[in-house]
């Protein structure tokens, strides 16, 4: 079975003042049945795994270089995120495809460099409108995960995220039964692909996850947990994401 997980995206919003939501949560859930994740702004990420230390509640980067240390301005790469306190890091955004052109063979290289400093790599997929609309996603996310994840994985080191970019930040969702197709898929791709250990990657859904809409979601066959961006950002939402997920 596939472990749960609950993960916020915080993008690029979060100052100093925003930690009393995460501290918020961890009194909310002292021991959660499920995994709990946050992934502020890099800017955060020292001051929040320091506040969320000792507690169940785990801090993650948004993105990391895929090389090692080195002459790259303004980078940050899977080492330092490791040592700032980050135990996992989404890759492969959409927004970060789309804003920066990264391509999967650039997501399978920072998910290598990910897991070789330790961490988890949340390796985010999904098809835009107009790939939808041409009946072309499960071609599009069967092809993203082909070229962004590495030939061989450590299961309990990958955690793969649906999002649709259509459905991200717009309030649409799709229907549970597009979100059961495409999980399926995944999971049928996945394991083609690792054998067994495709039953113990965690396959979240992402994409205008509210606690209103949680609890269906979460009832879809291989849907094991949300990948959260504005919903995330205030703990009395993201409770009730986690209490649906437990
Ligand atoms: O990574 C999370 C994300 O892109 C979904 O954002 O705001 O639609 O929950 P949102």
């Amino acid at each position: 079975m596939a472990r749960k997980l609950a993960a916020g995206n915080w993008k690029m919003n979060g100052t100093q003042a925003a930690l009393t939501e995460a501290q918020a949560l961890t009194g909310m859930f002292p021991a959660p049945s499920v995994e709990i994740l946050l992934c502020p702004p890099t800017t955060l990420v020292y001051a929040m795994a320091e506040a969320l230390r000792g507690t169940a509640i785990h801090t993650g980067g948004q993105d990391c270089h895929a090389h090692a240390n080195g002459a790259h301005t303004g980078d940050t790469s899977a080492e330092l995120l490791a040592d700032a306190g980050a135990t996992h890091v989404i890759l492969g955004h959409s927004e970060r495809r789309a804003d920066h052109g990264e391509t999967d063979a650039i997501v399978r290289a920072k998910t290598q460099a990910a897991v070789a400093a330790g961490l988890v790599a949340i390796v985010c997929v999904g098809e835009t409108l107009e790939q939808r609309e041409a009946g072309e996603t499960l071609d599009v996310v069967r092809a993203q995960l082909q070229g962004s994840l590495p030939d061989t994985i450590e299961a309990d080191k990958i955690v793969i995220a649906y999002e649709p970019v259509w459905a991200i930040g717009t309030g649409k969702v799709p229907t549970l039964d597009q979100i059961g197709e495409v999980h399926a898929d995944m999971r049928k791709a996945l394991a083609g692909r690792f054998g067994d250990d495709a039953k113990m990657l965690p396959l979240l859904y992402g994409g205008s996850v509210k606690p209103t809409n949680a609890a269906e979601i979460f009832a879809v066959s291989d849907v094991d947990g949300a990948l959260v961006g504005g919903a995330s950002l205030k703990a009395d939402d993201f409770s009730g994401i986690i209490s649906a997920l437990q």
